[in-house]
This record gives C-alpha cells, sequence and structure tokens, in this order.
C-alpha cells in the first residue's frame, strides 16, 4: 500500500532584508511538523521559498544600485541569507521555490489568462489606497484611522487601470468555508476574518500593477504585472508542477495541503488564496493555520523599526537544537508571544539542562558506573512493581497518544509540555529508587538496580523518539548515548514498552545540553544587540548629505577647475599629513599645492598623475610653505573611518584642460 502523502508548506518569505527570529520561528514549526509526519512514516513533501516581487524589493534594489534581480539573489543565495538560515537551522524542505524561478513565470502566466477566459478577471480603473511596504491595496473603509490597518504605516492614493478579480462573486462561499468547515484555524481567526472582511461586504480585487515593472508580465497585456499575491499564492500549486513541467507533482495526491501562515497573512490564505482556487476548479488547501507573531518589547519585530533579534547570534551561542526547541516549547503556536533573552535561557536551563539533560546524564552514567555499560539479562521486568514504577509505566503509556492529539491539532507547545511531564516524572522516579543506595549492595539489589535503569532508559528512549522533530541532531546523539538502534526509533515503537534490548551498549557521551551562565549569557547578548544598532545607525558607508543651500551659477563659474600633472611629490618634513606636489598646470611655470592626504597615498605612487585642482583659491600657508590652490578629491566614511581618493583623470587630458 502506498504511503499516506502529506505537503506541507511555509509562507515564501519577501527577501527585502535579513530574516530574523520571528520568520525563524514560523519555519521552525512548519519543519517540526514535516518531521513529525515523517516520523508517522508518511511521505512528505516540505516547501519553502521566496516571494521575490513587488514594488518593495525594486524600490530597495535602486537604493541599492543594483538590479531587483541581484538585490534578491544575494539576500536569498549570498552569506548569511535565507539559504543559509534554513541550512543552518536544520530545515529539511524537499523543494524551494523562488517566484522568478522561469516555471512558476509562466505558471502565474497561466493561472492569469485561466482566470481572465473564465470571466474572473477583467479590466476596469483601480481608485483607492495602497500600502506600499505591505504591498496592499485597501478601501477607505477599511482603513485603521487613515492608515494601513496591519502595519500602521500612511497609505498612498492610487488611480491607474488596472484587472480586478471578482472577488465579490465568491463572498458566499467563503463564508460558508470559514464559518461551517474547519479550513481555518485557531477559531479566533475565523470571526476575525468574517468580521472584518465578509460582513462588511466583499469587493472585487485589484491584481494587476502598471506604474511599476518588477512582477510577473501579464503576457496578454504587457505594461500590466501581477499582483504580488497572487503571484505569491500560486506558489503552493506551481511547486507542484501547475501549468508547467518542471515537476510532476500536481494531481499525484500532494494537493491538497497545510499551509502554515502568520496571522497579518491570513487574509489572503483564507479569502484571496481560496477564491483564486475555486476561480480555477482546483480543490482548495486541506488547513490553513494561522500562527501569531514573536513580539520584542511588546511591537512586532521589524528591521525599520531596529527591533529585531538575530537567528544567527541565539544559534551560535546556545546551538540550533536549544533554539529550536526554544521557541516551539515557549509560545502556544496560535497566539502571541514575547520574545526575551531571560526567557530563552531560562527555558535552556530548566527543561534541557535540568530535565531532560540530568535524566539522560544520571541515567548513563550510573548504567556505565555500575553494569560497565550492559544492563544484565532480565532488567526489563520486575516481578512486584512497586507504586512508583506503575505510575510512571502508566504515565508513558499515555504520552505518545497525547502527543499525536496536540501535533495533530497543530499544538507543539502541548506536545512538548506532555513529553516534559514524563521526563519530571522520571526523574522523581530516580530519587524515588535512591540507586545509589540500592548500589551499595549489589548482591541483594542489583536486579532492582538494572531494573531501575532499564525503565530509565526505556522512558528516556521514548521521550526521544517524540522529541526528534523538534531537536533532529540532538536527539540522534541521544540514541547512540542509550544504545538506541533505528529500530527503537520509530513512531510505533514510541506506543511500545521493552523495546530497548536488554543488553544495548550504553555509554555516557557529551553533555547534550550544558548549563548557561545566565548573566554572562545576557551581557554577552547585549553587547551583540547593541553592536547590531550601531550598525544600523552608522552603515557601513556613509556619504555627507547634500546641501540645500543653492548657489547661483554665475558664482559657481568664479571657480577655476584644472587638469594637473605631477611632475613630483614628497612628504613635508615633520608633518604626519601633508604632501607637497609640484604640477604642471599648463602655464609653463610650475605650481605648489599642499595636501593632507598622506594618510591614504605615498607620494612616490603621485608622480605622473593627472589630477585636478582648483587653482584661483588665495595663497594659504602651511609649515611655512605656501600651497596655491587645492587638490579636488571624493570622500566618505566606511566603517566609522574617513576614506578620501583623489580625482584622477585619463592622462590624455592635457594639463591646463579647464573643467566646466
Ligand atoms: N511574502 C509574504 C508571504 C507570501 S505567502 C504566499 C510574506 N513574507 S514575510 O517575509 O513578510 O513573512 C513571512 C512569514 O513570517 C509570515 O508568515 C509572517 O507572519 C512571519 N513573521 C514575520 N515576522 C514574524 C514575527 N515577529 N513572529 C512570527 N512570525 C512572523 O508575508
Amino acid at each position: 500500500m502506498e504511503n499516506k502523502k502529506f505537503y506541507i508548506t511555509t509562507p515564501i518569505y519577501y527577501p527585502s532584508d535579513k530574516l530574523h527570529i520571528g520568520h525563524t520561528y514560523c519555519t521552525v514549526a512548519t519543519d517540526t511538523l514535516a518531521r513529525y509526519h515523517r516520523l508517522r512514516g508518511e511521505d512528505v513533501m516540505f516547501l519553502t521559498g521566496t516571494d521575490e516581487h513587488g514594488q518593495k524589493i525594486e524600490d530597495k534594489a535602486r537604493e541599492a544600485g543594483v538590479t531587483p534581480k541581484e538585490f534578491v539573489d544575494r539576500i536569498v543565495e549570498g552569506s548569511g541569507g535565507v539559504l543559509d538560515l534554513w541550512k543552518l537551522m536544520n530545515i529539511s524542505n524537499d523543494r524551494f521555490i523562488r517566484t522568478t524561478d522561469g516555471y512558476h513565470v509562466q505558471s502565474v502566466q497561466r493561472i492569469f489568462k485561466r482566470m481572465h477566459d473564465n470571466g474572473d478577471i477583467y479590466k476596469g480603473t483601480y481608485k483607492g489606497k495602497y500600502c506600499k511596504p505591505c504591498e496592499s491595496f485597501w478601501t477607505e473603509s477599511q482603513l485603521a484611522d487613515g492608515k494601513c490597518p496591519d502595519c500602521g504605516r500612511a497609505v498612498t492614493d492610487a488611480e491607474e487601470e488596472a484587472y480586478f478579480f471578482r472577488l465579490s462573486k465568491y463572498a458566499d462561499r467563503i463564508r460558508d468555508l470559514l464559518e461551517n468547515t474547519d479550513f481555518l484555524e485557531p477559531r479566533s481567526r475565523v470571526n476575525e476574518m468574517v468580521k472584518n472582511f465578509i460582513d462588511p461586504g466583499l469587493e472585487d480585487l485589484c491584481v494587476s500593477r502598471t506604474s511599476f515593472s518588477w512582477g510577473i508580465p501579464v503576457d496578454f497585456d504587457p505594461g500590466h504585472v501581477v499582483y504580488v499575491w497572487v503571484d505569491a499564492l500560486s506558489n503552493y500549486i506551481t511547486a507542484l508542477g501547475y501549468e508547467n513541467d518542471r515537476y510532476d507533482d500536481y494531481g499525484k495526491g500532494w494537493w491538497p495541503g497545510v499551509n502554515i501562515v502568520g496571522k497579518e497573512i491570513v487574509r489572503f490564505h483564507s479569502i484571496i488564496w481560496p477564491a483564486m482556487l475555486m476561480s480555477l476548479g482546483e480543490p482548495l488547501p486541506k488547513k490553513v493555520f494561522g500562527h501569531g507573531w514573536l513580539l520584542l518589547d511588546g511591537g512586532k519585530m521589524s528591521k525599520s523599526k531596529g527591533n529585531v533579534v538575530d537567528p544567527y547570534i541565539l544559534a551560535e551561542k546556545f546551538g540550533v537544537d536549544a533554539l529550536r526547541f526554544f521557541l516551539m516549547r515557549t509560545f502556544p503556536f496560535g497566539s502571541d508571544g514575547s520574545f526575551s533573552n531571560e526567557l530563552l535561557i531560562q527555558t535552556i536551563n530548566t527543561d534541557l539542562a535540568n530535565d531532560l539533560g540530568n535524566l539522560v546524564s544520571r541515567t548513563t552514567a550510573m548504567t556505565g558506573k555500575y553494569f560497565g555499560g550492559h544492563l544484565p539479562a532480565g532488567c526489563r521486568d520486575w516481578a512486584s512493581p512497586e507504586p512508583w514504577d506503575t505510575d510512571l509505566r502508566n504515565t508513558v503509556a499515555a504520552l505518545r497518544d497525547a502527543y499525536e492529539r496536540d501535533m495533530e491539532s497543530f499544538a507543539p507547545h502541548k506536545a512538548l509540555e506532555d513529553v516534559f511531564k514524563v521526563i519530571q516524572r522520571a526523574n522523581k522516579y530516580i530519587d524515588e529508587n535512591a540507586p545509589w543506595k540500592l548500589s551499595k549492595d549489589m548482591e541483594a539489589n542489583g536486579g532492582r538496580l538494572a531494573h531501575v535503569l532499564y525503565t530509565l532508559l526505556e522512558v528516556t528512549r521514548i521521550c526521544g523518539v517524540l522529541l526528534t522533530p523538534f531537536m533532529p541532531e540532538s536527539m540522534n546523539k541521544l540514541f547512540v548515548q542509550i544504545g538506541a538502534s533505528s529500530g527503537c526509533q520509530t513512531w510505533d515503537s514510541a506506543a511500545q514498552w521493552g523495546v530497548l534490548p536488554e543488553g544495548a551498549a550504553v555509554n555516557k557521551g557529551e553533555n547534550l545540553f550544558p548549563r548557561v551562565d545566565t548573566a554572562k549569557a545576557l551581557e554577552e547578548l547585549e553587547a551583540a544587540a547593541e553592536a547590531a544598532r550601531e550598525a544600523v545607525v552608522r552603515p557601513n558607508i556613509e556619504i555627507e548629505p547634500q546641501l540645500t543651500e543653492k548657489v547661483d551659477f554665475d558664482t559657481f563659474c568664479k571657480s577655476d577647475f584644472r587638469v594637473v600633472k605631477v611632475k613630483a611629490c614628497d612628504a613635508v618634513k615633520k608633518s604626519a599629513k601633508l604632501l607637497r606636489f609640484t604640477l604642471d598646470d599648463g602655464t609653463g611655470v610650475d605650481r605648489q599645492i599642499l595636501s593632507g592626504i598622506h594618510q591614504w597615498y605615498e607620494p612616490e605612487d603621485l608622480v605622473g598623475k593627472t589630477l585636478v585642482a582648483i587653482v584661483n583659491l588665495p595663497p594659504r600657508k602651511m609649515m611655512g610653505l605656501e600651497s596655491n590652490g587645492m587638490l579636488i578629491s571624493a570622500v566618505h566614511t566606511e566603517k566609522g573611518e574617513e576614506a578620501l581618493h583623489l580625482l584622477m583623470l585619463d592622462d590624455a587630458i592635457p594639463a591646463g584642460a579647464k573643467l566646466c
């Protein structure tokens, strides 16, 4: 029989800036769910990617002086970019889509044409409000205090010829989908959508733009580019091969899949996306789950506010798995949560170092110390169980089902709560049995001690299996330490007792989750955050602002700029800065100019160069020498230091030529 197919996606990210811990949260959560389904033995397809079109990207690229494609390439593929971050975070996506990929572009053109041909897209005039950062159109009634209801920023008036999608036609079907099915979760998001968007009446949606060009062209009407959300939402099916030849997985049991998205984009996924699919006659997603935000200082993280947390710094400091775990353990998946370094360190110390770390290290150390790393035959069973044996066994026996219910209802935080209750129970079991006392008389108590340790190893194994989707690397190490081979790591085995062989080789290896020194770590993180803030305030390259005061043309013409050739150049004695230039200025009489640029140039390197000087400044004395004019240079600040470049011209230009 074929395995069950499971298709899960994250939103595709805007590569307009480096990704932060909020983006990481969403992708780690989706990765955890994907790994959970793989653990169950399902065939999983996990998709993520980047959403690369739109005016925001076009503007940013212009500011950076590169093409939009060069701009996004750098953020997606460059060092420290999106791909690097997902690799670091051990994200197990099967596919990565970029909306600039040729096959996607072709599919979107076909999707747009199909909706046009079936009458759902028509031409009209767009009049309304546009939020540039969010790439969202709004009607007057949707604005919050005249501002964008998503980000609170100012909106602009917009009017242009545009194509419209007949969203209004699908209003009743969307209402039914939201209210009468569990298509959208958590339920609270349904109420938000119905109240804010469906009840006031769904209006047709503007789905093309003519005011910028960085988008997918409407192939039957050049000059229009496809609205970025129609382009982006289509990715979930184009990545499977819908309307393209790049992949052949559409219609093969993957779609419909599950779309995991952040709460501010639920509107697009639960209204526009199903309406597009209805128009195309394709199945709707199985589920859209809208998770909450990670907040910092009470607000949403954003690069422009300068309040982002860098996942690279945290992963390097605490380890990738500790960071993954923290994100899933601490914040209920459907709600907002406040990020803080204190909370992160506290979670690592309490759950990982104390509870899980201690259970593993005490159990493996005692198995090594009392039994040389191999428990004796017969340790699996104990004829007259103590009440705490029964209690622990019952707790573990209920674990996998509870965990499964939680994971199936998109509550990974609850699944972890279940696992950690068992881990805490197991630590208590160590104290209840006091193995160190049992070990004093091995002849009398050796059998009981072996059974206690076997029980602890089994509990650790089962918890390890269920923690694998959250901390894959560390659980692999844990399995080596407790001697659990692949057969002891399966989903089925997590519901069975006594799977670990009695004589399995147990080794106390490295400490999986070292304790964090809170004060020291907080200090280091604060220093790193300060450096990052400074980098925002003081970017690597600064140029002086342009003067706003105007000079009239005649005044400007009074400055006499000439081409000069360097005949000789030497350092002025007793001056660290000054160079003395002997220049040919075309008059036949040498001109002497002093310039404070020794820091940037060696005199011998300048002889023979063709430079520019202003020659009608009044003479000036420096270090007892006269300077007649000034050499022209370009200056800027780089990494806080002044940089200077003499203006050098083509040597073919004769000395004395006037610049005008
Ligand atoms: N490009 C669109 C998605 C198109 S999907 C067809 C987009 N991109 S985004 O890069 O701005 O955001 C991607 C995801 O990151 C969104 O789901 C968003 O909610 C999530 N997050 C961004 N900041 C976040 C937090 N601070 N906390 C949690 N998730 C957040 O939207």
